[in-house]
């Protein structure tokens, strides 16, 4: 018999929403007749804007011809794409990205997931705790996380930074120092953010201990005050130490055609000199065909000014939503943060709930799906999200419910 992946074996479970979407399948099944509202998964209602979908039609209509028609796109992205991001991304922000640093993909996850490859088997890693799972997952397929420990729900290998409400949801710098440093800002699952003078802190640190930083901003659309970074790149020394991940998934509604990019300075060095995004570039080069023209084009529209426009609303409808959900749980008497800069809403769940016990508490009394923080890591135990993606009439409603219970 084939000898599988020993690694694979570790991992507890299964991914976390996939296990939310079993048992939500199940009570569907079993009570037919109840609407159930999801605000778990992070998954965007509102349609594509219009600007995007003419420019999906534009470019379906160009393959129709054989003189325009597509084959293969370039395996790192094609240079309208590229191009677009580093003038109205990064050249905005004072950010110094040249569009060859850009590696456009499929999206962030595969991006923060794949990522990992390109460096050592043994590299320490660090992460928030809680975490988008992703980070860690991988990293133990990877066979760099040590063993599990179900006790503490720890990996051995790991150096895990609680955000706590203590610390409002930003890490300090761990007392062990780590090789690769797992930051996601403004924060899955949190919704935290931190200022640039704080980002700038761990750029420094990165840079003292010779660590990269892999910056997720996947949500830095959603950031709604001044003193907040969208970028890693806008601080200084961010060019040799770190590597950007974004995502049109959460900023343009992309979650069903799948686009993001991520950034490799040129200046950013292994051990020994070696270039990181030559190594990307390798490994893309050789395990990935380029995301699809047709959405390439609609990710260029997205830069557009009546696409800016159009995303920003969709935006705003989302952060309308956050504040329902807010200042809604608020008035009931819950302790809520998050839902300021970001589309999540973390609260603590009432009278010591374990985050799973709400859970199934939200889904049988209310129909309502979260995502119970415990599924991000142990310092989320006793916490619980809400995304503010659903539909403004079932935001609304979800809210009235849990009030009402
Ligand atoms: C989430 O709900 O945490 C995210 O939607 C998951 C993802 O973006 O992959």
């Amino acid at each position: 018999m084939i000898k599988v992946n020993e690694d694979y074996l570790k991992l507890p479970g299964s991914y976390l929403f996939s296990t939310i979407a079993k048992k939500v399948a199940a009570f569907s099944e079993a009570n037919p007749d109840k609407k159930i509202i999801r605000l778990g998964i992070g998954d965007v209602t509102q349609p594509l804007c219009p600007t995007v979908i003419k420019a999906l039609h534009d470019a379906v209509d160009e393959m129709a011809d054989a003189g325009t028609f597509k084959g293969y796109a370039p395996d790192l992205g094609y240079a309208f794409l590229r191009d677009t991001i580093s003038e109205k991304v990064y050249k905005p922000l004072g950010a110094d990205i040249a569009s060859d640093e850009i590696f456009v993909s499929d999206g962030a996850k595969s991006d923060c997931g794949n990522i990992q490859e390109i460096f050592a088997k043994d590299v320490k890693v660090a992460v928030c705790d809680p975490v988008y799972p992703v980070y860690v997952d991988t990293n133990v397929m990877a066979g760099r996380a040590g063993s599990y420990d179900p006790a503490t729900e720890l990996w051995s290998d790991v150096v895990y930074m609680p955000c706590t409400a203590d610390n409002g949801f930003a890490p300090e710098f761990p007392s062990e120092v780590p090789d690769i440093i797992y930051l996601c800002f403004p924060n899955n699952p949190t919704g935290a953010t931190i200022t640039k003078a704080q980002l700038q802190e761990w750029v420094d640190y990165a840079a003292r201990n010779r660590a990269v930083i892999i910056y997720d901003a996947a949500y830095e659309a959603y950031i709604s005050e001044p003193d907040v970074p969208h970028s890693i790149y806008e601080c200084e020394g961010a060019r040799e130490c770190a590597i950007e991940i974004r995502s049109f998934s959460k900023n343009a509604g992309f979650t069903g055609l799948r686009l993001g990019y991520t950034v490799i300075p040129k200046d950013l060095k292994g051990e020994n000199g070696e270039s990181l995004h030559a190594l990307w570039a390798r490994r893309h080069g050789t395990k990935f065909n380029g995301a699809p023209y047709i959405v390439q084009k609609a990710g260029e529209a997205v830069y557009s000014e009546e696409g800016q426009r159009e995303t920003r609303e969709q935006i705003a409808y989302y952060m309308n939503n956050a504040k329902v959900i807010y200042e809604g749980l608020k008035a009931a008497g819950y302790t809520v943060s998050g839902g300021v800069n970001a589309p999540y809403i973390w609260l603590k769940t009432p009278d010591n709930m374990s985050s799973w016990d709400f859970f199934d508490y939200l889904l049988e009394k209310a129909n309502v799906v979260g995502t119970p923080g415990s599924g991000f890591g142990p310092s989320g135990e006793g916490y619980f999200r809400l995304t503010a993606f659903g539909s403004y009439e079932n935001t609304v409603q979800a809210i009235e419910r849990i009030k009402s219970l």
